[in-house]
């Protein structure tokens, strides 16, 4: 409450101060009437509103959170969230802590409101790189957003993301937001441990899951032991073009466990990669030969194996070509990386699932999906036991490291730990799926003296999958804001239909863990329903790390390759040429009209239809809508497109501006006349 002076005392001094009082006075009464159960101005002033509307009355802790989410109109978010797009093939770029929805990016998915894999012969040529065999695929079951990294920490360059459903990565690049590349995997037909980077980007890791022949070819499950394999695809990246190099990327051949997430070591660890897994049983069904269901049969034994990879001995030896090749992709044999060094296990509780490298690359935390722990391992006593020789061998004769020897800490958190990530003050930050919480727990030195405890756990509504804080798994993690990505939403949100949205959980971690506290000062700020799709995981970035252009550079740029195409029309060559059956047309786009506004054709003409955005301003995008012909573009300033197609419907077809351009957007049209 707000300590008043009294009344009677101001009274005899001056009859100003004396009526102030009394407003004051009268306002605070009036202000306590409309409110029930809350104190505040503010909560009294929101809380009048929402009595209007049916609303609960706000407690001064709601007002709070409400406070620190709100951005008045026209001031940015500090942080921008890569989250993936689930079942929607695409990627979701979220404001935070507004938690408002900035763009759907087009990824594996045709995508209308930019253009994305409707005519445009880019973006067509680009969701085309990701079908397999032949077979055209136009969704996707994209799972981890991985930001490029420079001295592993996020530089705001590029965003991949990585296709469960067909193993395929795509390349992002964050100039424009647009997807420019697709990679399908020649070797494993599903993945899931990826995507991840090196931490200077060289890498994009894709480890795999369900183990399958290499090249997906046919073997039946009773040959699971000799036939199946596992795997781990580096795609080299190379900056200066924004592209993947396929032909200078390459594989590991792993045993039939099924690999799980991957992360990538940092700073002592650089030149590492760690990769959980599960079905070390090798389980193969209730319908396959061991007649046991999955989820019983690979879950029977109770340790997986942590994979621990040398990548940098297994570039040397993919660089000395001692590979052989499936489908003309290079694999490192198995027998090759148990000689050279290259791979080891570690046993990893029940299970497991996520397996994160600590912001100084010292630790790797590891989650047992079915046991109620972290484990903690240190890079330092894995590289003892390695030299040590202290392991013994898995039946493929990988070495198991000795779990006493590797093992650092371990520290309950509760039932069904998952993912972890990080924060700049030494705390971990783990998703509890069974029992809906987040857990903060400290780390032991060299990040807290105290540490390797328990701090605390928030509820979550409801199984958490994976959660993310700002820059969590980088070298240098923000510490301000964590995201719990949950799976279900019960009864947070109108039940639109009984396919539920997911639920975003907004996560205010600048408290320290506190004896009061049972959430370890973690506040919890604000649900986001997400309706478009599971988004799996989600990486957090400063804004000001991101620099997109505005408009594009120049006018005539092609988005598919970042630079001018020298045959893009511009103002003053538009036109149009029929050679035979080939009809070329060169046309413009300004505020508000296409110049030309009349293209003739006659039926069976091949059509290439070529169309600049010449406006230089900043947010004036023109569309190019053409019905029948399954066409729209968008041109964003100085961007230039092709469309190609057979005009084989005769008849008017009026083409307009699909994007509300200018008051005279409806007059941005135009008519296509195709001659029986
Ligand atoms: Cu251009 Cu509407």
């Amino acid at each position: 409450m707000m300590a008043r002076p009294s009344p009677t005392l101001l009274w005899r001094r001056k009859p100003t101060l004396m009526i102030v009082t009394l407003l004051v006075v009268v306002v605070a009464l009036v202000a306590a009437a409309c409110t029930s159960g809350s104190d505040g101005n503010a909560a009294s002033d929101a809380n009048a509103s929402r009595e209007a509307a049916g609303l609960n009355p706000l407690t001064d802790e709601q007002v709070n959170a409400a406070l620190k989410t709100y951005l008045p109109s026209g001031e940015h978010d500090p942080y921008i969230m890569f989250a993936s797009g689930g079942h929607s093939g695409q990627m979701f770029v979220i404001g935070v802590p507004s938690m408002r929805i900035l763009k759907e990016i087009g990824v594996f998915t045709a995508e209308p409101w930019q253009g994305w894999g409707f005519g445009n012969v880019g973006t067509m040529e680009t969701l085309a790189q990701g079908d397999v065999n032949g077979n055209e695929v136009r969704w996707a079951d994209t799972h981890h957003p991985a930001l490029s990294e420079t001295g592993g920490e996020y530089d705001g360059q590029f965003v991949f993301i990585n296709d469960k459903a067909n193993a395929r990565v795509a390349v992002i690049d964050l100039r424009d937001f647009e997807t420019k590349q697709i990679v399908k995997n020649p070797i494993a037909i599903v993945d899931h441990g990826g995507t991840k980077v090196t931490p200077n980007t060289e890498w994009i890791i894709q480890g795999g899951q369900y183990a399958a022949p290499h090249g997906w070819e046919y073997s039946a499950l009773e040959n699971y032991d000799e036939d199946y394999k596992g795997m781990v695809t580096f795609w080299k990246f190379d900056r200066s073009s924004g592209r993947i190099l396929e032909d200078q990327s390459f594989a590991l051949e792993l045993p039939p466990y099924w690999q799980d997430l991957c992360d990538a070591g940092k700073l002592v660890s650089e030149g590492w990669v760690f990769c959980g897994s599960f079905n070390t049983e090798r389980a193969t069904g209730e319908s396959g030969p061991d007649g046991v269901p999955f989820e019983a049969g690979a879950s029977a034994r109770d340790n997986d194996y942590l994979h621990v990879i040398n990548l940098d001995k297994a570039v040397e030896v993919f660089d000395a070509g001692n590979t052989f090749d499936v489908n003309g992709f290079p694999v490192v044999g198995l027998q090759t990386l148990i000689d050279e060094g290259i791979l080891y296990f570690v046993p990893e509780p029940k299970s497991p699932h996520g397996a994160d490298v600590t912001p100084g690359g010292d630790y790797i935390v590891v989650s047992g999906k079915l046991d109620p722990h972290v484990s903690v391992y240190s890079f330092e006593k894995i590289q003892q036991a390695i030299a040590d020789k202290n392991w013994v061998p898995d039946p493929y004769g990988i070495p198991v490291l000795d779990f006493d020897a590797v093992l650092e800490a371990q520290v309950e958190v509760g039932l069904g730990p998952l993912h972890t990530e990080f924060d700049n003050d030494g705390y971990a930050y783990t998703s509890i799926f069974l029992d809906s919480t987040v857990a903060r727990w400290s780390l032991g030195p060299p990040y807290r003296d105290d540490g390797w405890k328990l701090e605390g756990t928030l509820p979550v509504h409801y199984n958490i999958g994976h959660l993310s804080t700002v820059g969590g798994d980088t070298v240098s993690p923000d510490g301000t804001y964590l995201v719990a990505l949950n799976k279900w939403s019960i009864d947070r949100f109108f039940p639109p239909g009984p396919l539920l949205p997911q639920n975003l959980q907004l996560v205010d971690i600048t408290q320290p863990p506190s004896d009061d506290s049972d959430t370890g000062g973690m506040q919890l700020l604000y649900d986001m329903p997400l309706g478009m799709g599971e988004p799996h995981y989600a990486q957090i970035i400063k804004a000001d790390k991101l620099a997109p252009f505005e408009v594009y550079p120049e006018i005539g740029y092609d988005p598919a390759i970042m630079a001018v195409d020298p045959d893009a029309p511009v103002s003053g060559n538009e036109r149009i040429e029929r050679n035979g059956n080939n009809v070329e047309i060169w046309m413009t786009a300004i505020r508000s009209h296409y110049t030309p506004d009349r293209v003739d054709l006659k039926t069976g003409d091949n059509v290439t239809w070529h169309i600049t955005n010449i406006d230089t301003s900043f947010d004036a995008t023109h569309g190019f809508a053409l019905p029948a012909y399954n066409i729209n573009l968008s041109l964003e300033p100085g961007e230039t497109a092709t469309i190609e197609f057979i005009a084989d419907q005769s008849g008017t077809f009026p083409f307009y501006c699909s994007e509300f351009c200018s008051a005279l957007h409806l007059e941005m049209a135009g008519y296509m006349l195709i001659e029986p």
